[in-house]
């Protein structure tokens, strides 16, 4: 299930969908460090956005990016021509076995209508793989859970059960599969994180209904109000999964 993101401007997605950089670090040295990447490898980031994670990666590695929304790949493209962007699909890429060293996909897995072919594909060009995701099953909950149901409950059909990803790696031919959780919290104002849900930071609020967005809207703002402060602690958690061919 994939939301329609030519409907939503990819400014927009840019401004709420921001990573504070001690968040994006700890993404980029959990990354570097399963990956085992010294620096100046190729990488491919499939299902880039607006290259929120390939600019970082660029700071270190030699990027390509790849997403198959128009929208998304011209807003990159503005912010740094370092990276070479293509637009296409992951599931069937137009590069060669050995093209690059590895694949980093990030927050793309729920969006795909088979990882199992997206899985496959990047083992025929790559013989790395980091997938970044949520496990819907080990993550703690967050406010998001209290306001929104509606959101988990689509979320938990959407994103591939862990296991689910590492058994599919291990079928296309990957011999060491793991995988790693982190968890960061991250201090914020309630102002700005009312912003993010009235601009729908998580692509999920599209899939639900209006009313029941309106409704979570309203619950949130009671569940701010009785948080003592002007601040909350927001926890970031993620799941990597890590595949490597010996
Ligand atoms: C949730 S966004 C994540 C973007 C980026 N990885 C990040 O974390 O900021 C998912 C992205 O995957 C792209 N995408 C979804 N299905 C795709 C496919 N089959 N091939 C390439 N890109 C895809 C979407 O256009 C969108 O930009």
């Amino acid at each position: 299930m994939r939301p329609e993101y030519s409907e939503r401007t990819s400014e927009e997605y840019d401004r709420y969908r921001v990573f504070p950089k001690n968040v994006l670090d700890k993404y980029m040295s959990t990354f570097a460090d399963l990956a085992e990447l010294i620096g100046g490898e190729r990488v491919l980031d499939g299902g880039a956005g607006t290259g929120r994670f390939a600019l970082a990666l660029s700071e270190r590695y030699k990027v390509t990016a790849l997403d198959c929304s128009r929208e998304m790949i011209q807003n990159g493209v503005a912010k740094s021509r370092k990276i070479r962007w293509v637009q296409g699909d992951i599931m069937r890429t137009p590069f060669k076995p050995k093209h690059v060293d590895c694949v980093f996909l990030a927050y793309v897995m729920h969006q795909v209508p088979d990882f199992n072919a997206v899985i496959e594909e990047i083992s025929r060009i790559c013989p790395k793989l980091i997938i970044v995701t949520t496990d819907m099953y080990r993550r703690l909950p967050t406010l998001i859970d209290q306001a929104f149901p509606g959101v988990i409950e689509v979320d938990f059909e959407r994103f591939p059960p862990i296991e689910e990803l590492e058994g599919a790696c291990i079928l296309a031919g990957f011999d060491r599969v793991r995988a790693r959780r982190i968890l960061i919290e991250e201090r914020i104002s309630k102002g700005a994180y009312m912003e993010k849900i009235q601009h729908k930071y998580i692509s999920t609020f599209d899939l639900i209904p209006p009313e029941d967005y309106a409704a979570g809207v309203k619950k949130m703002e009671s569940i701010l109000a009785g948080i003592p402060g002007e601040e909350l602690l927001n926890r970031i958690q993620a799941t990597f999964v890590s595949a490597s061919k010996l």
